[in-house]
Parts: structure tokens; sequence; C-alpha cells
């Protein structure tokens, strides 16, 4: 019935598999707007902000500190159309085991399970997001505390590096309130960029 009366469907939900079964039954585009596997229109959107900061999506360390999540997994994917780009993920062993399959075919992540303070020093973004998101049954807060964004962590960095986050940000968890309200902090104009990314979506489909 929503085939006649709609363009498309923008579709959130919190199990993939719905989504699945809507590309099944629904003749017209739908765009996934966050799943617990994907969040895709956060990283094409993501993608423009590094875009707009560094002038290329091209040639760029990414750090990911914490949960390995929805977020990740779709900027994991979309890295795989900027060359020489790389995510480095410091997160639980015990997380990374449970979600490794997902990544096994992706050569541009790398995931470390003890803090390098080496690898972080040459980060150009250093990204984050809630230890425990929407759809998770058990808190990760104490199997990530170590993978706090904190101003240690950014220090670590050169003047140039920024700090994003796809908000809501849990402040005092993920990240600490200096580091996100903090200069290298880019997360209002990170967000701002999601209506021009998500109209970039639209316009690519022709609606
Ligand atoms: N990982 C977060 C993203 C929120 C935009 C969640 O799924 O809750």
């Amino acid at each position: 019935v929503m085939s006649c009366y709609l363009d498309y469907l923008v579709f959130r939900t919190t199990d993939h598999k719905k989504l699945d079964l809507a590309y099944k039954y629904f003749k017209k585009p739908i765009i996934n707007a966050l799943s617990d596997l994907s969040h895709p229109c956060q990283a094409i959107s993501d993608m423009y902000t590094l875009k707009e900061n560094f002038g290329t999506i091209e040639g760029l360390n990414i750090v990911w500190m914490g949960d390995i999540n929805n977020v990740l997994y779709s900027l994991s994917e979309v890295i795989n159309f900027a060359n020489n780009t790389k995510i480095d993920v410091f997160t639980n062993e015990k997380i990374y085991l449970k979600n490794k399959d997902n990544f096994n075919k992706n050569k541009k992540i790398n995931f470390h399970f003890e803090i390098d303070e080496n690898i972080i020093s040459n980060a150009n973004c250093i990204m984050t997001d809630v230890f425990t998101s929407m759809n998770d049954k058990v808190d990760k807060e104490k199997l990530l505390r170590k993978f706090q964004v904190n101003n240690h962590i950014m220090s670590l960095t050169d003047k140039k590096s920024i700090f994003m986050h796809c908000l809501p940000a849990k402040i005092g968890s993920e990240v600490t309130e200096d580091v996100i309200k903090g200069q290298k902090s880019i997360v209002l104009s990170q967000a701002k960029n999601r209506l021009v990314a998500q109209k970039g979506i639209l316009k690519w489909l022709k609606i």
C-alpha cells in the first residue's frame, strides 16, 4: 500500500532485518536513516564534513575510539571511496570479537585493543560515538572507559586535527566536556552538514 502512496521511504529502525523486509516489498527507493547495523546517511555526511575541513577525503588518518557500532560500520564502507584514507579503531577486544565478521573484507580498517599514542598522534580526525547505542542490550561503559576521548588524547594530535561525533553525545562517558566544547571540536558544523548531505542524497535519487 505504501508503494502506492509514496515516492520514497525514509526508514529508521532498531532492527536491520525490518529494513531488509521493507526492501523486499517497497518498490521505490528506501533511504536507510539508521539501523542497528548501519548509518549510511551519517557516513556520507561525515565524508562531506571531512572534505569541507581538509579539502579532500583522500589520504586521511581517522582514529575511532570506543564502540563498534552502526556509525563505524557505515564509515568503514564509505572510506572505500577515499584513496589512502584509513581508520584505526581503539576498542575492547570482546566487542571486536562479536563484530569482526562485519569487517573481515575491509583492509582500510585496523583494530587495536590498547592505546597506541604513536598512531593517535598521526590522526587528522578523532571520532567517537556513544559507548552504548539505542539498541544495545548491555551497558558497555566499563568495557570502553579507557577509550574515552579526553584532553590527553586530543593533545597527542597536531594543530589541525579535529574532533567529530555524530551526536547525541553522553558527555563524561565517551568524550569529556572540554573536548566536545573545545577548539578542535567541529560537532556543530558536522550536525549542520547532515542537512546538506541528506539534500544531496535526495538530489541523487532525483526526488
Ligand atoms: N550509535 C548511535 C547513533 C545515534 C545517531 C545509536 O545507534 O544509538
